[in-house]
């Protein structure tokens, strides 16, 4: 069940991605700064902060997805799951492997149901036994999809709700058996109920997957994750188990942001 665990011999490490003096240059301006966390295994942790104060810099250096561009500039050292990902001997294939990632818009392939389910398990698992059928269904029905789609799984992934879209975006990467799940504002596009039952998911997968959540929405950060992260202008401010965080933030700009005294 646990692919850290399947991975490795020896224990999971305490922390599933741990960041030391991360900075970060588009160009010549500077979006992160001295960035130092340490994101533990197997949790919900959720990051918050006003826009641009570079939370989804951060998800997507973990994933190596700032380095398509040409312009970006990367210091410091991340590990996932104590490897350094920007060892030149880390196969990128590896770390998507690894890392699944869920957008603010869902983008399912423009292809049927369970060919954005099996694309990614095509993909990194070659040569898999596994029965296709059944790697569709226990992936759908982990996403609470299932009943809902089963009679239509050859149509587009691409017709479906956006509810339903963000939901088949996040079954699409169980069957790959990641161990972190990095997720930009998941719900941004999504109305309250659609909010509401995607949150409900993220809280299914609990326990299974470390999950980074960013989020716009305080009362989802409190609801949803164990740990939250307050990000000011490129500089992490605080990180703390999410109720103390709420309750009493040891910094005066992460009172300030709670208390919404700004974006
Ligand atoms: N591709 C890019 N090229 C240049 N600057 C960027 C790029 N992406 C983000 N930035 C800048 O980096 C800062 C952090 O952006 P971002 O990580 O998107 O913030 P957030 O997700 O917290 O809203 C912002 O000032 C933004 O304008
Ligand atoms: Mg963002």
């Amino acid at each position: 069940m646990n692919a850290i665990i399947d991975q490795d011999d020896n224990q999971s490490p305490e922390y599933a991605i741990h960041t030391r003096n991360l900075n970060l240059w588009y160009g010549t301006f500077q979006a992160l700064f001295d960035v130092d966390l340490s994101i533990r295994n197997g949790m919900i942790t959720s990051l918050i902060g006003p826009s641009g104060c570079g939370k989804s810099t951060f998800l997507r250096s973990v994933n190596r997805i700032n380095e398509r561009l040409g312009y970006v500039r990367i210091e410091g050292d991340i590990n996932v799951l104590d490897n350094n990902i920007y060892d030149p001997a880390v196969e990128l294939v590896q770390v998507r492997k690894q890392i699944g990632m869920v957008f603010q818009r869902p983008n399912p392939l423009p292809i049927s149901i369970r060919d954005n389910i099996l694309f990614g398990h095509r993909l990194h698992n070659k040569g898999s036994k596994a029965d296709p059928d059944e790697i569709v269904e226990s992936a759908l029905k982990q996403v609470l999809l299932w009943e809902k789609v089963k009679d239509r799984l050859n149509h587009k992934g691409t017709e479906l709700s956006l509810e339903e879209q963000q939901k088949l975006c996040i079954a699409r990467l169980l069957p790959v058996k990641p161990s972190v799940l990095l997720m930009d504002e998941p719900c941004s596009a999504l109305d309250p109920k659609g909010t509401a039952a995607v949150e409900e998911l993220i809280w299914e997968l609990r326990g299974e997957y470390t999950i980074l959540i960013v989020t716009h929405n305080m009362a989802q950060a409190r609801r949803a994750s164990e740990e939250c992260i307050f990000m000011l202008m490129g500089r992490v401010i605080e990180h703390q188990a999410t109720e103390d965080l709420f309750v009493t933030p040891e910094q005066k700009e992460t009172a300030d942001y709670i208390e919404g005294r700004y974006g």
